[in-house]
């Protein structure tokens, strides 16, 4: 228990904006600092630290509060840890107040697994530094391998000398508790209940949260030995999350910030090395394979990614993984491949900062050059792979979640390889549209949807009601009207494309019209905004959802019962008209091709929801020719200038459109 004076105590002395900036980057903005929220996926910083309030806000997820619970939230503290956290990190002397043994022994096991690492990260370097064997056999390693003494401590490098010097039993004299111990990893129990250590004659490389504390350790060994286990790692444990956490990020989260861009490497060695070499924005997911949360604790810091992987076969796939990756989280890539005998390592040790700094400027290249590199160089002269490969590439620009940017892609891709950009933004549209059926279940898919629509419903009212009974209005509510059509008639019916048109790659899969729609719809994020179509529209995919798997024939005789006899009138009435008249923007294509409507839907509806967004995107072009006068009437170049780039864009956008329209 902590009395409350020194509750007042530590009070006084947190500063916010120290408190916070020790997780996010923080940026003076007048008064206040503004950062990445960390509580949502933050895109643009939206959190707001106010130093003169001691408060943090963000107005995007809308969390709030002061240090404490912060910490609480963030590093998931208890309120009195994230006192002591506090009190630690301000230099506080705690007065406990009269703690039993057994409190003590019950304080959280998070903070005893903390203290038992820092502990061993203690052990460990001073064995190194201060034991003869440490000396000769660990620190003249590291020396061997060209660390500096001033290194060598910055990353609280130690050597463990096992039987010699044993941390289990040393610790256990210490008073530290065995559980601790053990749960940390660190320890071992063997079946009469003895104590052995994990790590023996080996060097340590501590592994640090973002906050700088000691979550963890691996351990290489120095022999040659092939049956001996190169590196020895922490397993996970309650303070170590491995997909969690990047090797170095601590020493380097600031260099980050400051560069606005963050250096992928994969080991230890690597991170330390480039450090030492005065380039400090490094980190490595050391071992396993770059993973999503990861990538997410960097952009906390910077949304610029740069991979410098070893050049031989696993590190060029598994530079490969990482771009897709990367690129998904909405972050930029760049890759740079070293010379084949090199890694950055030796490499850094080779070179002075400044000529790794210029190698690293000449030599990086955007994800498209890389894979067309990498990947023609292996699939030389052979016409069949040359397609893949142009597949391969367009799928990682299919990953990448703003439109825009991959629209710039697009561009790029078409150019480098003489395609065409509209049929590479169809496939790009057909790659998004099946890895949603891959990846999502189909529940999260509606709510994910509900969610968007009731957000947009809250967001909306006043230009809803500004545009009612608008000409925009009727221009969006045709073609809304007839993609619901299509899904009350024949929502259930598979569609068969035709081979693929893009260069003879694979085929869409057949997929029914409701799947398509939905899919269409949503992966540009569209509601429909005609109430009643939207409604219909919502109320089609939850009933849809609560079908069985049947003849499509059969589902949809029923789709059709339930809405014609639904208890709202304006629904009954709709869907009733749908049914009995044929559908008027069609009609006259298939009476004249005397093909059954449903025959052509694999043209139709496509065609439909390509009308659609035709529509949209041209709304959109308007209002943005609006903004664009606005903007320059009240002299904002700047915001002028980037409107500009946005319209050109969505004008891409649509004739890209307006030519599948035709080509339909
Ligand atoms: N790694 C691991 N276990 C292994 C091999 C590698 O955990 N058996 C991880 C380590 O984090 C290591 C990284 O993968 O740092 C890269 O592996 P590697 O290049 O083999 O190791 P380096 O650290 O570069 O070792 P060194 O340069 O000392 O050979
Ligand atoms: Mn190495």
């Amino acid at each position: 228990m902590i009395d409350r004076a020194t509750v007042d105590r530590i009070l006084d002395a947190v500063r916010i904006e120290e408190v916070i900036g020790d997780f996010v980057t923080l940026r003076k903005r007048g008064a206040n600092y503004l950062g990445l929220c960390p509580f949502h996926q933050d895109k643009n910083p939206s959190m707001s630290v106010s130093a003169t309030k001691g408060i943090f806000k963000c107005f995007s997820c809308g969390k709030a509060g002061n240090a404490v619970t912060f910490l609480m939230e963030h590093e998931h503290l208890s309120y009195s840890d994230a006192l002591r956290y506090l009190a630690k990190k301000y230099h506080i002397d705690i007065v406990e107040k009269e703690e039993s043994a057994e409190e003590r022994a019950d304080r959280m096991k998070y903070e005893s697994l903390l203290i038992v690492s820092e502990y061993a990260q203690k052990f460990y370097q001073d064995i190194l530094w201060n034991s003869d064997v440490g000396r000769a056999i660990g620190l003249s390693y590291f020396r061997e391998r060209k660390f500096t003494d001033e290194t060598i401590r910055k990353f609280g490098l130690g050597y463990s000398a096992g039987r010699d010097h044993s941390l289990s039993q040393e610790a256990i004299r210490g008073g530290y508790r065995k559980e601790y111990l053990v749960e940390s990893g660190l320890s071992i129990e063997r079946d009469n209940g003895d104590l052995a250590d994990r790590f023996f004659d080996r060097v340590m490389f501590p592994i640090y949260s973002l906050s700088g504390r000691v979550i963890a350790f691996g351990g290489r060994t120095l022999k040659n030995d092939k049956t001996v286990a190169k590196y020895v790692n922490s397993p996970e444990t309650e303070i170590y999350n491995k997909s969690r956490s990047l090797y170095g990020m601590f020493q380097a989260k600031s260099a980050i910030a400051k560069s606005d861009k963050c250096i992928l490497v994969e080991g230890y060695a690597d991170v330390i090395s480039m450090h030492q070499s005065g380039i400090e924005n490094v980190v490595a997911s050391s071992g396993t394979s770059l993973t999503v949360e990861q990538i997410r604790l960097i952009k906390r810091f910077t949304s610029n990614v740069t991979i410098i992987y070893d050049g031989d076969e696993a590190g060029i796939k598994a530079s490969l993984r990482g771009i897709d990756l990367v690129l998904e989280e909405g972050l930029n890539v760049k890759v740079v491949l070293l010379p084949p005998e090199d890694d950055p390592d030796s490499f850094a040790k080779a070179h002075s900062r400044q000529e790794i700094l210029e190698y690293v400027e000449e030599n990086e290249k955007d994800f498209i050059s890389y894979k067309s590199d990498i990947l023609s160089a292996r699939t030389a002269g052979d016409p069949l792979s040359r397609a893949q490969m142009i597949n391969d590439i367009i799928q990682s620009i299919s990953v990448i979640p703003d439109q825009i940017l991959r629209n710039v892609y697009v561009e790029a891709v078409s150019e480098q390889f003489s395609l065409k950009s509209e049929s590479v933004l169809m496939k790009i549209g057909e790659m998004r549209r099946r890895k949603r059926y891959m990846t999502e279940s189909r529940q999260q898919y509606e709510q994910e949807r509900e969610e968007r629509a009731s957000a947009r419903e809250t967001a909306r009212p006043e230009a809803g009601q500004q545009e009612s009974g608008d000409i925009a209005d009727i221009y969006l509510s045709v073609p809304e009207k007839e993609l619901t059509y299509y899904l009350i008639k024949f929502g259930s019916y598979v569609m068969h494309f035709p081979e693929d048109m893009v260069y003879g790659a694979q085929k869409q899969p057949d997929m029914s019209v409701e799947e398509y729609i939905t899919a269409s719809l949503s992966e540009d994020d569209i509601v429909f905004t005609n109430p009643l179509y939207r409604k219909l529209y919502d109320q089609y995919n939850a009933f849809s959802a609560s079908l069985p798997e049947e003849d499509p024939v059969e589902r949809q005789k029923k789709i059709v019962r339930y809405f014609s006899t639904n208890e709202d009138l304006s629904i009954s009435k709709a869907v009733l008209d749908m049914v009995c008249e044929s559908h008027p923007v069609t009609v006259k294509e298939y009476i004249n091709s005397l093909v059954p409507e449903e025959q052509l839907l694999a043209f139709s509806v496509p065609k439909a929801v390509n009308n659609y967004k035709y529509r949209l995107t041209d709304r959109e072009c308007k209002a943005l020719a609006k903004q664009i006068a606005e903007a320059q009437k009240s002299g904002d170049q700047a915001q002028a200038r980037d409107l500009v780039k946005r319209l050109q864009m969505f004008n891409k956008v649509k004739n890209c459109l307006a030519k599948e329209i035709k080509r339909l």
